[in-house]
């Protein structure tokens, strides 16, 4: 008996009186991508053989071997010479007969007191953990690309819209900042992910916890968790923290989503208001004048793909019963996937967006055709004494004057201007330019370029 898991394939299979058919093997194996939890997999390892050790379970000489075996396991990980085996089903049993061939019964001892069922999910946790932290990281560095980028926009009249159609200029910094603000708040929501994150599972075991009398915080502090799961069950049992992960992943994509419909329209020739790298866009194999923005329509795609995963694990999680069952192990390929999509899509954005070309005259031009500045004659003729719907008629009425003659606003002269009402005077022309537009709204979260210096300063002191 004591010999059994050296000779036959699956660790389990001793129970068993015919081995699994070829088809259920690949089926039921997950080696082929929780691979990628390997380093994570030694290191949950490591800090359990540690406290074996530590309560008396597992001796010093058990404790060396083992750490030698998995040090060497790292390495042929690393140098790609270790061989996976689809017969031991995932990477916990490929790594824990790996660790037996080379240190013999201490290997077999590690694995007293834990159970895949909490391995696995101590696995995902700190390999999650790790992910968030590069996420981290990467949202500051888009968001610092984006600050850069407002700051040289801070006066940069451009047409603000609401329906596609030109309402109110503002400077191009302040719709830049728009979108650090839902950088932030994303970066808040991963942070706060973490915590949730951040918990061990282990001494779970395989749902019921364990006899031996272990030490779970020890556990928990050698692989720096805040504390540990509290219930056995639930310890084994849920993934809400990757679903939580997955949801801040898809706001995260919504977002960049958003950005890139906007830098598609903006870098078409119609509108002409940027222009990206040429290393961000590739050309036609047919129309030679094409230069297509293919990295934001690919996340804009990508974003879709993200929230499928979302609702995968959703879906995968609402009909199961506690604690453990195996339809948990097709948690990992949604999440993996979401990750490395986040991961990629925010490296790419950081990148292009510190060279995104503006053609301010573009913008500025957009900004004085569409009236843009009506509203400031109506809050002008407020301000002279007139109720806000009768000044909001008076505009009206002059904005179609002017659409028939083909002039905007600031064009009528004083007389023209007068017939709408009375109480313009001279004065009128300061706030029907585009500047006078934005320089009055100079309130916290208005365009007045004052203001987005001022609301860049704050981001920058956020970040640093
Ligand atoms: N590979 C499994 C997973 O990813 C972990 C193993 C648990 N298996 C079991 N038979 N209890 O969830």
């Amino acid at each position: 008996m004591t010999d059994q898991f050296s000779k036959k394939a699956e660790a389990w299979s001793a129970r068993f009186s015919e081995p699994v058919s070829e088809l259920v093997k690949r089926y039921t194996a997950s080696v082929d991508f929780d691979k990628r939890l390997a380093p994570y997999d030694i290191e949950g390892s490591l800090a359990h053989a540690d406290m074996l050790h530590a309560v008396g379970l597992l001796s010093e000489d058990d404790l060396l071997a083992i750490s030698n075996g998995m040090a060497r396991i790292r390495g042929e990980i690393e140098q790609g010479s270790f061989r996976w085996s689809l017969d031991l089903e995932d990477v916990h049993l490929n790594i824990e007969k790996r660790l037996t061939d080379l240190v013999g019964d201490a290997g077999k001892r590690l694995h007293t007191a834990r159970s895949r069922n909490d391995q696995v999910a101590t696995d995902i946790r700190l390999w999650l953990r790790d992910t968030i932290d590069t996420i981290g990281g990467l949202l500051i560095q888009l968001q610092r690309a984006l600050l850069d980028l407002a700051e040289r926009n801070a006066d940069t009249i451009m047409p603000g819209f609401t329906h596609l159609q030109v309402a109110q200029p503002v400077v191009f910094g302040h719709h830049l900042m728009a979108y650090v603000e839902m950088f932030a708040r994303d970066t808040e929501r991963f942070a706060d992910c973490r915590k949730r994150v951040n918990r061990l599972p282990l001494g779970a075991a395989a749902l019921a916890g364990t006899s031996y009398p272990i030490d779970r915080e020890r556990v928990a502090r050698t692989l720096g968790f805040d504390g540990v799961c509290e219930n056995s069950l639930d310890a084994v049992s849920d993934r809400d923290f990757a679903i939580e992960f997955c949801a801040c992943a898809s706001l995260v994509m919504t977002h960049v989503s958003r950005l890139s419909e906007e830098l598609v329209l903006w870098m078409s020739p119609r509108v002409g208001f940027i222009d990206l790298a040429d290393r961000f866009c590739t050309g036609s194999s047919i129309m030679p004048q094409k230069k297509n923005p293919d990295v934001p329509e690919l996340a804009r795609g990508k974003t879709g793909r993200v929230n499928g995963h979302l609702v995968a694990l959703l879906t995968l999680m609402k009909g199961q019963p506690l604690a453990y069952n195996k339809d948990n192990q097709e948690d990992k390929e949604p999440l993996f996937d979401t990750a490395d999509t986040v991961i990629e899509t925010l490296r790419i954005f950081a990148d292009m967006m510190g060279g995104v070309q503006v053609r301010a005259d573009r913008m500025r031009a957009a900004a004085a055709e569409g009236f843009s500045t009506a509203t400031d004659l109506a809050d002008y003729l407020v301000r002279k004494g007139l109720p806000f719907r009768d000044a909001h008629e008076a505009v009206a009425r002059a904005v179609r004057v002017a659409a028939d003659r083909g002039v905007d606003l600031p064009a009528l002269d004083l007389a023209q201007l007068r017939a709408f009402s009375d109480r313009i005077d001279e004065d009128v022309y300061a706030c029907l330019t585009l500047e006078g537009s934005v320089a009055a709204r100079r309130h916290v979260g208005g365009t007045a370029p004052e203001q987005v210096r001022a609301a860049i300063a704050r981001a920058r002191a956020r970040l640093a």
